[in-house]
């Protein structure tokens, strides 16, 4: 009977087993009204590691962060690649990467990290500062004013600023364009429309997640294959700038791979998904919590002024060509701490491995528990950063909290008097940590420096709620906010 229900029973030494009320989907109803609330009632009943049937698959949710460790080093027991893969292929619709399948010998984690990180920083951060200036003050994406205010929502005012300056980052700018109005206007339509195509898609990204196929949502489908055709070899070689991850990807699609030029042009829409899904959500929370908190806008504005002092630098609207190095973005903690503590709040990735065989999986203080091969064991940072013993007062927003006595870094952080190895994962773990991040919090740096230089802000309602987090998309990555919320802005009256 257990069998023909789909219901697991406990075999010694394994995990304590929530197999839900509904059959197939068990807890999944439960865990997705509220992950973190539903996690912590189970850790109390059963402790640091448990296991729940969701959707049709049994997961160990592992809840004790000393332990973290043994999932996240890369044992030889647990696979990263069939997970992350396989979710790819589901969203995006082209060929597996995963080199088993014998579509591509690319190594692609090592494509990222040679260009996304070292080397290639430099000049993903240069582009990136003038297309943020180029969109905030140059275009007519916004259109600010020295005497009057302009009304916007955060999230709105982020998305079309950091869309279209990631955008034309990774992907380049058309040839000429510069120089031809015509021109211009053409690579404005372009990227509006893949903003609209962009914001399509990603509304269903859960759902296909979750394993249903995109032919059920017409619209996000057109959507995604709208982006894909603009992403053809044909097309983006019409283009100049395209940055060495974008480039070195095609390089390979045509050397290593039998994908074809739909399945090419999918893979460039993965990774315009993957840089832009988490960081424009990112962007609104740094923005929104800086300008709430009045001692937090105090101390950006302060540091950023130093900044561009000791730089030598003076933000002018009408010649709007401010270029930060690398270093000088290094030495802004407060922004950093800004962003961090943003990220803390609102960051619901779910870090996931898949056992390869039946092993036994050790964790800290000697316990041990029993994996079966095929089963998930995951790892879900918010119970860390909602954690009331590593973070006092988790609900609240402390734009200082990542910041030392000395007003750098903080790194030292405690649970049960021990110290912490890992305390902070918005962009995950081990060997799937996000290679783009060093990126993403730098142009969060950027765009808020730029802000605060050219910019006078104030929310509408200064004591407004902070909008709740929608957990439609929790264990995807940072969520959004369920409403948007208006601010206004001028370009600031000391120039
Ligand atoms: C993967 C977070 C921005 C490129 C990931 C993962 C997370 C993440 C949680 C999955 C890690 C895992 O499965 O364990 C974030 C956050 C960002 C951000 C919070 C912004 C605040 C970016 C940017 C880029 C980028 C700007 C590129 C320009 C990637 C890529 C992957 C990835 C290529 C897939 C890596 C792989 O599968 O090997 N990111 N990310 N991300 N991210 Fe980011």
């Amino acid at each position: 009977l257990w069998l023909a229900v789909g219901i697991r029973r406990r075999k010694p030494g394994e995990p304590a087993v929530e197999n839900g009320l509904i059959p197939y989907l068990g807890c999944a109803l439960q865990f997705g009204a509220n992950p973190l609330q539903f996690l912590r009632s189970r850790q109390k009943k059963h402790g640091h590691i448990f296991t729940c049937k969701i959707a049709g698959q049994y997961i160990h949710f592992l809840c004790d962060p000393f332990s973290y460790h043994s999932v996240i080093r890369q044992g030889r027991h647990l696979d990263w690649r069939k997970f992350h893969f396989a979710t790819s292929v589901k969203a995006f619709g082209h060929d597996s990467f995963d080199p088993r399948h014998g579509h591509t010998t690319e190594n692609l984690h090592q494509t990222f990290l040679k260009t996304l990180q070292g080397e290639a920083l430099p000049s993903l951060i240069e582009t990136m500062m003038g297309h943020l200036q180029d969109v905030m003050l140059k275009s007519d994406t916004l259109s600010p004013s020295k005497d009057d205010w302009e009304v916007d929502g955060i999230f709105s005012f982020c998305y079309k600023v950091m869309f279209e300056s990631g955008y034309l980052t990774l992907f380049g700018k058309e040839l000429g364009e510069d120089k031809c109005m015509a021109r211009q206007a053409a690579q404005k339509a372009l990227v509006l429309s893949a903003l609209e195509n962009f914001k399509e898609f990603d509304k269903i990204f859960p759902a296909l997640v979750a394993g249903l196929p995109i032919h059920v949502f017409k619209s996000a489908y057109s959507a995604r294959e709208n982006l894909a055709k603009t992403m053809r070899a044909e097309n983006l070689s019409k283009r100049e700038n395209v940055s060495d991850l974008i480039s070195m990807r095609m390089i390979l699609n045509d050397s290593l791979s039998t994908f074809n030029d739909v399945s090419k042009a999918r893979t460039h829409v993965a990774l315009l998904w993957a840089s832009q899904a988490n960081t424009l959500p990112a962007t609104f929370w740094s923005l929104f919590y800086m300008i709430r908190s009045p001692d937090a806008l105090k101390a950006a504005r302060e540091e950023v002024k130093k900044v561009l002092a000791d730089a030598g630098l003076t933000a002018d609207p009408s010649d709007p060509t401010l270029n930060l190095t690398r270093d000088q973005l290094d030495k802004m903690p407060v922004l950093d701490s800004i962003i961090k503590e943003a990220m803390r709040l609102s960051s619901a990735s779910m870090n996931v491995r898949v056992a390869k065989e039946n092993f036994v999986l050790h964790l800290d203080n000697q316990d041990s528990v029993s994996i079966r091969k095929d089963d998930v064991i995951a790892l879900y940072p918010p119970m860390l950063h909602y954690d009331p013993e590593i973070y006092e007062d988790p609900y609240e927003y402390k734009f200082d909290r990542f910041l030392d006595e000395n007003g750098q870094e903080k790194t030292i952080f405690h649970h049960s008097g021990r110290r912490l190895r890992y305390f902070y994962m918005p962009f995950g773990s081990g060997v799937t940590k996000c290679p783009g991040r060093f990126f993403a919090v730098y142009e969060i740096k950027q765009f808020l420096t730029l802000v605060l230089s050219y910019f006078d802000m104030e929310l509408l309602d200064p004591a407004i709620k902070v909008p709740p987090l929608d957990q439609s998309r929790a264990g995807l990555g940072i969520l959004q906010p369920t409403y948007d919320v208006d601010f206004r802005y001028k370009l600031i009256s000391n120039h």
